[in-house]
């Protein structure tokens, strides 16, 4: 099985740092399934993170039961990876991950994420200062570079290595490839030859027969899994006992179920937080039904999360009528209007919100 430095992970599937969608949320509902390895935030500003208040930060909230969980950080300069590895010890990381792999162009221009890559120097700077302030195995993303090159992507997974990174996550793209493009997975082939450390593959993965083949042609040591997760909750249990003969679980798969587990876990974010994460959540969630895109754009246009969980349920009430009688919708709502009906019956909305 998957080792990052001394920690061993139970399997090798990797959850994919996602803004906005690897929350506490989702994350509790993979454990719902099981398979997940080891589950990770969004990436988080080094700058922002020490002040930061993990009790109510959509970003840092976490139950318990999340771990292992690794802490991205998108990290602009050296010099906040001081204040920045502090944090991640308080808030009892398992593992620190760098991001050097996204492409926004927000995240860019600030000097983070794909941009690094042009900057080795910067880089083997953050790298050292890192490793020289945590024990916490140090892991990085990154994407094949801004064209293909083996030499120029050798010297810079070398780099990484020696500088003590401790596995390796390759995004199977370069940088300006959408992700409409059949990722490159005998790269991260490549990549694996050329390193000691282990190396997780990454892009497109989203059913067993897919992260057999990406197995096949990359010969990694683990798959990270992004938008599948919010899509198919259960596929990390499904690869794990699949491909890697691990004993999980069969669970039924049934959707609204899955829908109203998450909007329960949106129960632990403050009111204002929950809408965009639900929205974010079923751009993914809906593509399980042929007309999803109702689903997607009911919730897409709602402007409460109680309006949109009606009207989720009324979608639900059309299109799979029989396994929405297993949720236990009153918990459901009851959980949400928990925290919020106070400031609701406030405002005088209570009946209308419902
Ligand atoms: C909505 C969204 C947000 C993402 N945010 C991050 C991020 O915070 N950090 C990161 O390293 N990659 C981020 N990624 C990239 C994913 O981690 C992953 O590399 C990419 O989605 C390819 O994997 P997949 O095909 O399994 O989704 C994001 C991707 C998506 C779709």
């Amino acid at each position: 099985m998957l080792k990052i430095k001394d920690k061993e992970l139970a399997t090798p599937l990797l959850l994919a740092p996602m803004a906005g969608l690897t929350h506490s949320a989702l994350r509790t509902l993979l454990l719902d399934f099981g398979g997940v390895g080891m589950l990770s935030t969004e990436m988080l500003s080094a700058r922002k993170l020490p002040t930061e208040n993990p009790c109510v930060s959509p970003y840092l909230v976490r139950t318990p039961l999340e771990s292992p969980l690794s802490y991205q950080l998108l990290v602009t300069d050296v010099e906040q990876i001081e204040p920045a590895i502090a944090a991640v010890h308080r808030l009892s990381a398992d593992v620190v991950d760098l991001n050097l792999g996204c492409p926004a162009p927000r995240v860019r221009k600030a000097g983070g994420g794909s941009s690094l890559t042009d900057n080795p120097d910067r880089v083997h700077a953050i790298i050292r200062a890192a490793r020289s302030l945590t024990d916490l195995p140090l892991t990085a993303k990154i994407r094949l570079g801004e064209r293909l090159d083996e030499a120029i992507l050798r010297d810079f997974c070398l780099m990484l290595q020696e500088d003590g990174i401790d596995l390796l996550t390759v995004h199977a793209r370069l940088r300006g490839e959408p992700f409409g493009r059949k990722p490159r997975w005998q790269w991260v082939g490549k990549v694996k030859e050329w390193l000691d450390i282990p190396v997780v593959a990454n892009g497109g993965i989203f059913s067993v027969k897919e992260a057999a083949q990406c197995l096949k042609l990359s010969g990694a040591d683990g798959l990270m899994i992004g938008r599948a997760a919010p899509q198919k909750p259960w596929l990390f249990a499904e690869i794990a006992r699949e491909i890697y003969g691990v004993s999980v679980d069969v669970c039924q798969i049934n959707l609204p179920w899955i829908y109203g587990r998450f909007v329960l876990g949106l129960a632990r974010f403050r009111p204002e937080r929950r809408l965009g994460r639900l929205k974010e959540f079923t751009h993914y969630f809906a593509l399980n039904y042929a007309f999803g895109h109702h689903l997607a754009m009911a919730v897409q246009k709602s402007s409460t999360v109680l309006t949109a969980w009606k009207q989720a349920l009324d979608f639900f009430s059309r299109s799979d009528a029989e396994k929405l009688k297993d949720v236990n919708v009153g918990e459901v709502e009851t959980a949400l209007l928990g925290k919020l009906g106070t400031e609701i019956k406030e405002r005088g909305q209570y009946r209308a919100q419902l």
